[in-house]
């Protein structure tokens, strides 16, 4: 019987939180990413990164109870994210999504997840530089 969710079916709380950790890894260690990011622990955003995603993919609805509609594209707008930007977000988010392994998420989840972070970072772009 297959997992009800996108978010069961890549193993849950565990895959989510191995993946933000490692994306915000590679945050700490970007030039591009890390001065964008107002607060000197990253742990917070971390957490709401994580929640976010969980909640998008079938699992927990925390990030909507502790902070009401995404509204993404706004919450973005205090930052300038132009095309550097958001390719330093990918190059992270793809690093981050590598270290998952294949028994954990197969091809077919890893591509649906491919497309979204493509779609979602182009759409957060506010800047033509
Ligand atoms: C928050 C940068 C794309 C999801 C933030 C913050 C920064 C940032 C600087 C503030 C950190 C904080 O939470 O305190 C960027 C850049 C992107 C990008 C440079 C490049 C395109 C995305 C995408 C998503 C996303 C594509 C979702 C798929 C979030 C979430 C928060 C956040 C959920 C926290 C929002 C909240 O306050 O509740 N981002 N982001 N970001 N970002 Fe991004």
């Amino acid at each position: 019987q297959p997992a009800s969710t996108f978010y069961d079916a890549v193993g849950g709380a565990e895959t989510f939180r191995a993946l933000t950790a490692r994306f915000y890894e590679e945050v700490e260690r970007d030039e591009i990413l890390r001065r964008l990011y107002p607060e000197e622990d990253l742990g917070p955003a971390e957490r709401r990164m994580r929640m976010f995603l969980e909640q998008y993919w079938g699992g927990p609805r925390t990030y909507s109870d502790e902070r009401g509609h995404p509204r993404l594209r706004m919450r973005h707008s205090p930052f300038v994210i132009g095309p550097f930007e958001r390719d330093a977000w990918l190059r992270a988010m793809h690093t981050a999504l590598a270290s998952i392994d294949s028994a954990t998420m197969d091809d077919e989840h890893r591509r649906q997840f491919v497309d979204y972070i493509e779609m979602a970072a182009q759409s957060m772009v506010n800047s033509p530089i």
